[in-house]
Formats: structure tokens, sequence, C-alpha cells
């Protein structure tokens, strides 16, 4: 029986096709294909490879960022200090959208658990009925991630993340409500892809700063704030449920408008914000 030829064979064999290649004119259609070849090979080893040892890295900088987005509207970020440390005055926690509760500590690990990916799967999501599925995003997870913050055992702050389509693209962001569940803390939206200048100034300071103080729910509980076109007028009745409208970009402002009215209602948080104004935390 012939033996397999050894490693060193192989490599010698391989080393002596590749010159024999090399050794080819350099307008010889067969040495241009397989020098192209080679060098995708090779850059397509190069980039996978980075992108399997940069993935830990990617994932750790996304979890880093999201907790600054949740750090800033919660008035909590300051600047050149350790995310993670500042990280530990904020309290995650899982609700079930549906009933309002809180689940147990240790159920599920909030640190863990991806909202997206679940609500991408059909045994842990339910399908928005169309005519109610204001934000567009077709499919709402069962469980979602909030942040509350405490000063002195009692609520200070609830952060809830809120996501929703614009004119381009799905909005990612949160909403800070006081302790009473209906004043807005703050807003911001840490990912989209509206145009700079235009949808794009939904992440512009100034625009944000103007969600301090507004009331998401009227006296009677209904659902009231909103963006609306143009500027708000001071003297209007309905001025503390309103912000002004990003200029040149009515769509992305409306989107901002229909994200809220979705999470803030009853297919949201509605039934947890529902019962926090009620009850209080115990809820
Ligand atoms: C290049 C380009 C980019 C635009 N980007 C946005 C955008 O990001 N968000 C948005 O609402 N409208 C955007 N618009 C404008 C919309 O097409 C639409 O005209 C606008 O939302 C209407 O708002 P207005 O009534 O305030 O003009 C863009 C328009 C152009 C030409």
């Amino acid at each position: 029986m012939r033996k397999p030829p050894a490693v060193s064979t192989w490599r010698n064999r391989l080393l002596g096709r590749w010159r024999a290649v090399l050794a080819l004119p350099n307008n010889s259609t067969l040495k241009t294909m397989l020098v192209a070849l080679a060098v995708c090979l090779v850059c397509s080893v190069v980039v996978s490879a980075a992108a399997v040892l940069l993935k830990p890295l990617q994932d750790d900088n996304r979890s880093l960022d999201r907790k600054r987005n949740i750090l800033e509207v919660a008035g909590l970020y300051q600047a050149g200090q350790d995310v993670n440390l500042l990280f530990g005055q904020v309290e995650p926690k899982m609700v079930e959208l549906a009933s309002g509760e809180f689940v147990d500590d240790g159920v599920i690990d909030p640190a863990a658990y991806d909202p997206l990916r679940a609500a991408r799967d059909p045994a842990q999501s339910t399908e928005v009925r169309p005519d109610r599925d204001f934000a567009n995003i077709g499919r709402r997870e069962r469980y979602a991630t909030v942040y509350l913050v405490r000063r002195d055992d009692r609520l200070q702050h609830l952060i809830l993340p809120v996501r929703g389509l614009g004119l381009y693209s799905t909005l990612y962001g949160f909403l800070a409500l006081e302790a009473d569940a209906t004043t807005v803390f703050g807003f911001s939206v840490y990912e989209h892809g509206e145009t700079p200048g235009l949808g794009g100034e939904v992440d512009n300071p100034k625009w944000r700063a103007q969600w301090r103080g507004k009331a998401v729910y009227d006296e009677n509980g209904a659902l009231r704030i909103e963006v609306i076109k143009g500027a708000v007028a001071d003297d209007s009745p309905s001025a503390r449920h309103q912000v002004d409208g990003l200029s040149g970009a009515t769509l992305t402002s409306r989107g901002v408008s229909n994200m809220l009215r979705f999470w803030l209602g009853d297919d949201g948080f509605g039934p947890l914000l529902n019962k926090l104004r009620s009850t209080g935390e115990k809820a």
C-alpha cells in the first residue's frame, strides 16, 4: 500500500507550483487570476480573524455606551469617571410588560437579556396588532429591562428603553421619568440613521433639554406627550405635554411621538406606569 505523502512533501509541491505561477509572465491571465485569488484569501482570513477577535471588545463597548446613555438621561453621568462604577447607582429590573409586574430578582438576568433578540423569537414575544403598532416594531418582547435610580431608598427616576421607526431608521432611546411616573426627567436617542441636521437633530442636546418637566399624562390619565410641528406656544394649555418639532424633519418628529405613544401605552409600559402612579413603587 502507498504511504500518504509527508506534510513537507505537500508543502514543497505547493511551493513549487506557486513558484511556477510567479515565474509566468506578468501579463499572463492565469497569473493575474491566481495572485488576485491569493490576495483575496489572505484578506478574508485577516478580516474574519479581526471580526472574531474584536467581537468581545465591541460587545463591551456597546454595553458601556448603553450604560453611559442611561447615566446621561438619569443625570448621573460625569465625564472622566468610570462608567461601570457610576452605573452602580442604577438598578436594572425586569418587567413583564402585559401585567406591569416586576420579575423577581434572579429569574432573568438583565445583563444577559437582549430585548431585540427576544422580540424576534415567537416564544418570547407577541405580535403587535397593526392598528396599535404606532412604533412600527411588528413584534414586542414579553419582558423588558427598566432602570431604577433611588435616593434614600425611595424611587427617584425610572428609565424606560424605547424604540420606533423614524423616517429612514429605527430610533433607539431612553425616557427618564420622575418617581410620579408622569413627569419627564430626560429623553435621549442613542442610535438612529436619520439625516444629520434634519431628523438627526433628535440627539441635539438643545432639543433634548426641552423634554425636562413635560407631563406624559394629563390629570385624567390620558397619554398626551407629543412632538408637534413647529414651536410650542408658551400660552397653550397643552404646552406642558408638547415639545418643539425638529425643523425640516416632521416625519422623524412624528416617529418620536409615535414611539412614545406605543411604549407609554397599554401595549408598552402603560401597565407598569399605571401601577406606579396609583400605588407607588410597591406595584
Ligand atoms: C436628503 C433629505 C433628507 C431628509 N431627511 C429627513 C429626516 O431625517 N427626517 C425627516 O423627518 N425628514 C427628512 N427629510 C424631509 C422629508 O422628506 C419631509 O419632506 C419632511 O419630513 C417634511 O417635514 P417638514 O414638513 O417639516 O418640511 C429629508 C429630505 C431630504 C431631501
